[in-house]
């Protein structure tokens, strides 16, 4: 298969879907690999670097979708400010982070009518055989870890205790909220950092793990049954319960000195969990990184990729911490893709199985067709939900976009 990698059109974004070393396995198993220059430059790959792995470099990034059969993104479609939908030809394939959540049905029946087959990673099932390509989770990760340690770059305090000849430091005090895979790599590495560790979510059933790292998990008293899915995601609750959490909120947050918020239900606006009130109440030099800033943050004050200073306190609403870690992030989204390729062309040659639960899932428009009904009836696009609360808390945050 002749497979190309056109390189991000995004401000800000520096990793690439395919590294040379990787591409060196494709090529390896005698894929033919088409790479616009300087697609790896933001990771750290020159063009050389593909090139003497027998990759192609062409100039023009055109030439990459004129020649290739599958395109390899890390943000395509709906997840990019400037898609490359017209320039998909017939039958192509196309992978990547694809914003299955905001991406516009005109858009998806372009590409239908295209003939493309378009998988979305996002929606890779939480199952232990997509692990491997769960590109999700590695993103989330890396922006967990990232968080921290911007947080701990603008703390005024050092994380962890210190006795010196010169004093006793007693530790900062970090608060995770959310601990799925952003959240626990959040607290894992405050918690190697040495700080004051506290971690909340809704699905108690993580408590363990928060406190396998170390940390003490603040549950507070919610009617939490049925807040979380068999995958491990949570489940939309009504205003009343996020009303009651944010009055027990009022007492945990201002203890902080570093607030870090991860919660997220996959494909809705992000609770908001963390009002202005609670944050003029944290200490002065206080800072908080809302990671899920792209789809509304889970604070008041949060603005998406701004830096808010409000009463003393700075709020980072990053929406692309993996990025800033380029060359890692771009090594672990090449391997999630290498293990999907694997799948895809079994024995080199294509073979989508749509009885495959992987396939199922992630795929947005094949043979002509626009599929997956998941993201419909999860009320990603179109809002026809019955839960009226959820709605008007839609209504009050806006759709945001579903960026890792
Ligand atoms: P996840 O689904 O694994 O974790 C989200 C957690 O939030 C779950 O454990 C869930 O139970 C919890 N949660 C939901 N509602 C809650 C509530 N009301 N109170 C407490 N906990 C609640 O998602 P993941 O992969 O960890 O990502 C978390 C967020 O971080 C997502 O919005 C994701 O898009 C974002 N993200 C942002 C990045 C950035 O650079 N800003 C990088 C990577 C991820």
């Amino acid at each position: 298969m002749i497979i190309g990698v056109p390189g991000e059109t995004e401000e800000n974004e520096d990793r690439v879907a395919l590294i040379p070393p990787i591409a060196d396995d494709l090529v390896e198993e005698g894929h033919d690999i088409v790479v616009a220059s300087g697609a790896g430059e933001g990771a750290d790959w020159k063009d050389a670097d593909y090139e003497d792995v027998g990759c192609e470099v062409v100039d023009d990034r055109s030439e990459v979708f004129e020649t290739a059969e599958a395109v390899l993104h890390v943000n395509g479609l709906g997840a990019s400010d400037d898609p490359d939908t017209d320039a998909y030809t017939d039958g192509q394939i196309v992978v990547g982070m694809l914003g299955p959540f905001s991406i516009e049905d005109d858009e998806m029946q372009a590409l239908a009518d295209k003939n493309v087959s378009a998988f979305a990673l996002e929606l890779m099932p939480r199952i232990s055989r997509a692990q491997s390509m769960d590109a999700l989770s590695s993103m989330a990760s890396i922006g967990g870890y990232k968080a921290t340690m911007m947080a701990a770059d603008e703390l005024p305090k050092m994380f962890p205790m210190e006795m010196t000849a010169a004093g006793t430091v007693q530790p900062a005090d970090v608060f995770v909220i959310g601990a799925g895979v952003a959240g626990l790599k959040a607290i894992a590495t405050s918690e190697r950092l040495g700080a004051s560790t506290r971690g909340h979510d809704v699905r108690l059933e993580v408590k363990k793990e928060v406190e396998s790292l170390g940390a003490e998990f603040v549950e507070l008293e919610l009617p939490t049954e049925g807040s979380g899915d068999d995958e491990g995601y949570a489940v939309e609750m009504g205003e009343e319960f996020y009303e009651e959490q944010r009055r027990q909120m009022e007492r945990v947050v201002p203890e902080s000195d570093v607030l870090i918020t991860t919660a997220a239900i996959p494909g809705r606006p992000a609770p908001e969990i963390v009002t202005t009130e609670m944050i003029e109440e944290m200490d002065d030099g206080s800072v908080v990184v809302d990671l899920a800033a792209a789809t509304g943050g889970n604070c008041e004050p949060t603005v998406a990729d701004e830096t808010v200073v409000h009463d003393g306190v700075k709020i980072f609403g990053p929406t692309n911490l993996p990025s800033r870690v380029s060359h890692t992030a771009s090594q672990l989204y090449s391997n999630n893709m290498k293990s999907f390729l694997d799948l895809l062309l079994p024995d080199g040659e294509l073979n989508i199985d749509l009885e495959d639960e992987i396939f199922d899932s992630t795929l947005l428009t094949h043979d002509g067709e626009v599929r997956n009904p998941h993201i419909r009836d999860d009320g990603g696009g179109d809002g026809d939900d019955d839960d009226e609360e959820a709605e008007s808390d839609e209504d009050d945050e806006g759709e945001g976009e579903d960026d890792e």
